[in-house]
């Protein structure tokens, strides 16, 4: 038997298992959280967290888009929302309540993750945790004038309050699936 096919087999035995979808899935995340951070960690230093707030508003969905020029579909979504732009969807919104049912109930934000096709598509989503770094944008204690700058961008602002380690959102992907035809 080749190697592929067994570790298929013992994979499909194993409902927890990643299937390979899932690992592609979860492998275009980095480079995109990685920029995404890098940016908003250049602004801040150059210019502070206002400069930030305006860079990350500008740049943001942008870095979404170019990340997502292959298969993959890639984006960031929450129960709670800054960008109106990025409101989870009905499978998005069932998917963020059960992480954040299982957060609550004690496992670490950074083990939730899930993926299943779906009409046609796979889908994939990741959670994120809030971390030291988030706080002067999404923390509990934000500087007023930087509550200005966010309020001026994103009037209806849901993304504020949060603690270390909450659950903030979570990345999502999709990407069409060939339909096989039994
Ligand atoms: C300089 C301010 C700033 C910092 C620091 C910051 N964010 Fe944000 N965040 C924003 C802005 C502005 C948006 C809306 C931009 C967009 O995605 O269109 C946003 C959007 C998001 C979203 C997308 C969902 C939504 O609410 O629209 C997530 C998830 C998120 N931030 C998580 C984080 C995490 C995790 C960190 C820390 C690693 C972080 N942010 C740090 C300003 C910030």
């Amino acid at each position: 038997m080749r190697p592929l096919l067994l570790a298929t087999l013992l994979a499909c035995t194993d409902a927890h298992a990643a299937t390979p979808w899932q690992n592609e899935a979860a492998a275009q995340i980095p480079p995109f959280a990685e920029q995404l951070l890098g940016t908003v960690r250049q602004a801040i230093t150059e210019g502070g967290p206002i400069a930030a707030v305006q860079a990350c508003q500008a740049v943001a969905p942008q870095i979404a888009s170019e990340h997502s020029q292959h298969a993959w579909q890639v984006g960031r979504t929450s129960l709670k929302v800054r960008n109106p732009d990025n409101v989870p969807d009905a499978w998005e919104r069932a998917v963020l309540e059960r992480f954040a049912s299982a957060a609550e109930a004690g496992t670490p934000v950074k083990e939730l993750r899930h993926g299943e096709e779906v009409d046609g598509q796979y889908r994939y989503m990741q959670a994120i945790a809030v971390g030291e770094p988030c706080m002067a944008c999404h923390g509990t204690a934000i500087k007023a004038e930087v509550q200005d700058a966010i309020d001026q961008y994103y009037p209806q602002d849901q993304a504020r309050g949060y603690q270390v380690g909450e659950l903030r959102g979570a990345f999502t992907l999709r990407r069409p699936i060939a339909q096989e035809t039994p």
